[in-house]
């Protein structure tokens, strides 16, 4: 078969890596829809774990079918211990998502690996990484805290038993109904990509545990997941809304990116961060203020000014982080919260891409030379 070499485009923008039915994003009109259900209805009406079963297998579940999942999520929360063990032995100056990199490749260690053909592996995979993440992100915290994990509880739901795992008591009911919310609004997002490294780890026919071990990685980046850590670091080092303008000058001269803005796609405000500021301003009614929320509207407005006719506006991450904070998450775990979040969309894309898989294998346009002599090294 001949190969069409077509024009080069720089990080594939604008390039179809595959075909999906998962996601849908309008960049131009702000639009998100998963399995064609608009995020606004499904951050109303539906919850993560529902989202999570209509991301992966395609439909919205029934009663029953959402019962059983559930049930199957909360059995399989715990970790093996020498998992718990690997752990403690972790520098508590890692970053936690070096962290859950290393656990979520460490489960595969103990799963049988690759049969990929039969639906209940798919099944059992999804849940045991849907359940399990979350107990590792919580685990790391508490043990660079120098404390012992905690375990589980089976009485809590998804969201709630999280925050409990991590801050050691139960959340507010709010609490954890907004962090819902928040793991909904961060599951997918088509072509991202730490989704199209997961889909090229998949295509090898690799387990589904290195598969999310090679997402989260790419997702750590401060460009893609990494950015929501940065968004409260800047705003903690712009201090006032008389710092915005001089800083976001200071930005534009060095050309240096504006951490929680611009999008490959989005050329107008991501639909999230509207709902995250939605969901930060219900925080602040009920637990208080956070002065660093009038800097990002003040720093958002500014950006607009100078940048929105380049189409750069807010992402999903630069008003997540202000939600975190007030759910009393340190903000270095916000990316780890994200991960938690998209493993429902990475393994959507690795179970839709099996069933008409073939590796990935791009071709390149060589720039090198040919035919070069070797240079013994005493002529160097
Ligand atoms: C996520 O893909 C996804 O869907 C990701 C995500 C998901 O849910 O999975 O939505 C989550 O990763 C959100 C993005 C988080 N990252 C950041 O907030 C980091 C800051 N943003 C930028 O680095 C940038 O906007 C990207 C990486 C998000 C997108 O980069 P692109 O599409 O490669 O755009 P680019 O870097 O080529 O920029 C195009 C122009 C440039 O100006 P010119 O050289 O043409 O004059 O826009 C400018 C850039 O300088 N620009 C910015 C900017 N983002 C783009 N200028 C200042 N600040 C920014 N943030």
């Amino acid at each position: 078969m001949s190969v069409v070499c077509i024009e080069f485009k720089p990080g594939l923008e604008g390039v179809p890596a595959t075909q999906s039915s998962i996601s849908y994003v309008d960049g131009q009109k702000g639009v998100l829809e998963y399995r064609g259900i608009n995020i606004r209805e499904l951050a109303k009406s539906s919850s993560f774990l529902e989202t999570a079963y209509l991301l992966i297998w395609g439909n919205l579940p029934t009663r029953e079918e959402l019962e059983n999942f559930e049930h199957d999520i909360r059995y399989h929360r715990r970790i093996k211990y020498r998992i718990r063990d690997m752990m403690k032995c972790f520098p508590e100056t890692g970053h936690p998502m070096d962290a859950l990199q290393a656990s979520a490749a460490a489960l595969g260690l103990f799963y049988s690996r690759r049969a990929l053909d039969n639906p209940e592996y798919i099944r059992t995979a999804v849940v045991r990484l849907l359940a399990k993440i979350p107990t590792m992100v919580a685990a790391f915290e508490l043990m660079r805290k120098g404390n012992d994990a905690l375990q589980p509880r089976d009485d809590l739901d998804y969201a709630a038993n999280f925050l409990y795992m991590l801050n050691e008591q139960e959340p507010d009911e709010l609490a954890a109904q907004v962090f819902d919310v928040c793991l909904t609004l961060h599951a997918e997002h088509t072509i991202n990509a730490s989704t199209f490294s997961a889909m090229v780890t998949s295509s090898t026919l690799t387990d589904p545990y290195a598969v999310i071990a090679s997402a989260v990685g790419t997702l750590a980046g401060p460009l893609h997941g990494g950015a929501n850590e940065d968004v409260i670091s800047m705003l903690s080092e712009i201090g006032s809304i008389e710092n915005v303008r001089p800083y976001l000058d200071k930005c534009l001269q060095t050309k240096a990116k504006i951490m929680g803005f611009g999008h490959r796609v989005y050329k107008v405000k991501d639909p999230r961060a509207i709902i995250l500021q939605e969901l930060a301003e219900k925080l602040f009614d009920k637990f208080g203020y956070d002065k660093y929320y009038e800097i990002a509207l003040e720093l958002e407005k500014a950006v607009e000014e100078k940048l929105g006719g380049k189409g750069i506006y807010p992402n999903v991450d630069f008003y997540s982080g202000l939600v975190y904070r007030k759910l009393g998450i340190s903000s270095d775990l916000f990316t780890p919260v994200f991960a938690i979040a998209r493993v429902a969309g990475w393994l959507a894309h690795w179970k839709e891409q099996l069933a008409t898989n073939r590796i990935f294998r791009p071709t390149q346009i060589y720039t090198g030379e040919h035919d070069v002599s070797y240079t013994p090294i005493q002529e160097r």
